[in-house]
């Protein structure tokens, strides 16, 4: 098993005011969803996957690890390219040992899919984040399917999950929007005989649909008639290993473009960004606010729609952000808190309740963090409200990341745009998703510092 070299621990970190614009034109790192689904259908499928342009960010670095585990061989390969030996459907063996995901929740939920189908034990645990957060979503589910659980109170990790010996196929209405749960109940329907079928009300991002038509399994997805969407996948797929290239992830993309947003005179142009529609909420949004956005050089790699985007600084004001929108732009709310600070006027960000169930309870990270910076907000039952004066926020204050990535990045963001520093207490989450953010911001201007 071969990893990159570990990653720098970061600790706490300093942002000073900018006090000139941000530019350049820069890449940010692999997307998250789809490096993970990269290693794990690779896994599963037959012969050698290829991928280049990997995350290599911790919480993918725990999905290749647990990849090994099950006998499947990821190896580095270079930068941003590992290779995958697939074992094949219906053969993964039983991890020797207890696998430990970290902060990824993405890892955990589609893990355990892949496990219920198999017949084989593993004990999973993670982080103090990843034991907080809620596994019941997919332990009832996979449960109905065959899988045995045995989990703490409160269905958290660390969990025991022994895989069904004749799964069962069902049809399952998502409970909550999410395509975690969507992706852990499709990947058991791979090695379940017959159709298995999820309905999700509002369209989750649909990374997994993807790159399983693209690995060679029949993924069916039509129109339900109660609304919303019915996706089947037929079990005991041939996969059959295919190459993948990772577009760079919006999700990170977010954190310099809105600062060029944000700070007066900035031009920043992210390439190479992963632009499907199921991930671009952000962008309707910050659109509606008046931004100057622009996607450029539009096209498809590797099945999946990428786009050149050029944020240029204009004042921005506030609006009323739909709850439909939330399942698109699930991840950006902490970086749209950030814009809607800097906006003159009212925005409403409706329906976020799965917000309390991320990394941290980021509703009220995000909350709380604003008011510590000066910024009016208030949450309001699953809404939060930001009112801004279109004017600095003041900051001068330290943000507690409760080891969540994207509260720390966002408010650092926040500090380049604020009046007086801000500092967050720990930096180190930030190297589950967006490892090199430091740098990158600091290549376009910004001036961000370990505090000693
Ligand atoms: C992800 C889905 C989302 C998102 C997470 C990645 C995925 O979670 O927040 O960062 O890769 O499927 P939910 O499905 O819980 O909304």
């Amino acid at each position: 098993m071969v990893h990159p070299a570990p990653f720098p621990r970061l600790t706490a970190l300093a942002v000073a005011p900018c006090s000139r614009p941000l530019t350049g034109v820069t890449r940010v790192p692999g997307d998250k969803s789809i490096s993970h689904r990269a290693l794990m259908f690779g896994a599963l499928a037959v012969g050698r996957t290829e991928i280049s342009g990997l995350l290599e960010g911790e919480d993918v670095l725990a999905t290749a690890t647990a990849m090994n585990a099950f006998g499947a061989v990821a190896t580095r390969t270079g930068d941003q390219r590992w290779t995958v030996d697939g074992v094949g459907v219906g053969g993964l063996a039983e991890p020797e040992d207890v696998l430990d995901l970290g902060n990824s929740g993405t890892s955990a939920r589609l893990l355990l899919g892949m496990l219920a189908s198999h017949p084989i034990t593993a004990f999973v645990t993670g982080d103090a984040s990843l034991r907080r957060r809620p596994m019941g979503r997919v332990v009832e589910p996979l449960s109905r399917i065959g899988a045995r659980f045995v989990t703490r109170e409160g269905t958290r990790l660390p969990l025991v999950v022994s895989g069904a010996v004749d799964p069962l196929p069902i049809v399952y209405w998502l409970p909550v929007p999410s395509a975690q749960v969507k992706s852990s109940v499709l990947l058991a329907g791979l090695n379940t005989p017959g159709e298995t079928t999820v309905i999700e009300p509002n369209a989750t991002r649909d990374h997994t649909e993807r790159m399983l038509r693209h690995f060679g399994a029949r993924v069916v997805t039509e129109p339900e008639e109660a609304g919303g969407r019915r996706i089947t996948v037929e079990g005991f797929p041939e996969l059959t290993a295919a190459p993948i290239i990772v577009p760079g992830d919006p999700s990170s993309a977010a954190f310099p473009l809105v600062a060029a947003l944000i700070i007066a005179g900035s031009d920043v142009t992210v390439e190479g960004v992963g632009v499907n529609p199921l991930r671009t909420g952000l962008l309707e949004c910050l659109s509606e606010m008046g931004a100057d956005i622009a996607l450029v050089n539009q096209r498809e790699e590797g099945g999946e729609p990428v786009a050149d985007i050029r944020a240029r600084a204009r004042g921005l004001i506030g609006a009323d952000i739909p709850a439909e929108r939330a399942p698109r732009m699930i991840d950006e709310y902490p970086i749209l808190a950030v814009a809607a600070a800097c906006a003159r006027g009212r925005t409403i960000m409706r329906g976020l309740a799965e917000l309390r169930v991320k990394e941290s309870d980021r509703l009220s990270g995000i909350a709380s963090g604003l008011a510590s910076c000066g910024v009016r907000v208030a949450a309001d039952g699953d809404n939060l409200i930001v009112d801004g004066d279109g004017d600095r926020p003041k900051g001068d204050a330290l943000i507690e990341t409760r080891l969540d990535h994207r509260i720390a990045m966002a408010f650092l963001v926040l500090g380049l745009a604020a009046r007086k520093p801000v500092r967050i207490d720990d930096g180190a989450p930030i190297a589950t998703s967006f490892p090199g953010f430091i740098g990158l911001m600091s290549a376009l201007g910004a001036s961000i510092s370990e505090e000693g």
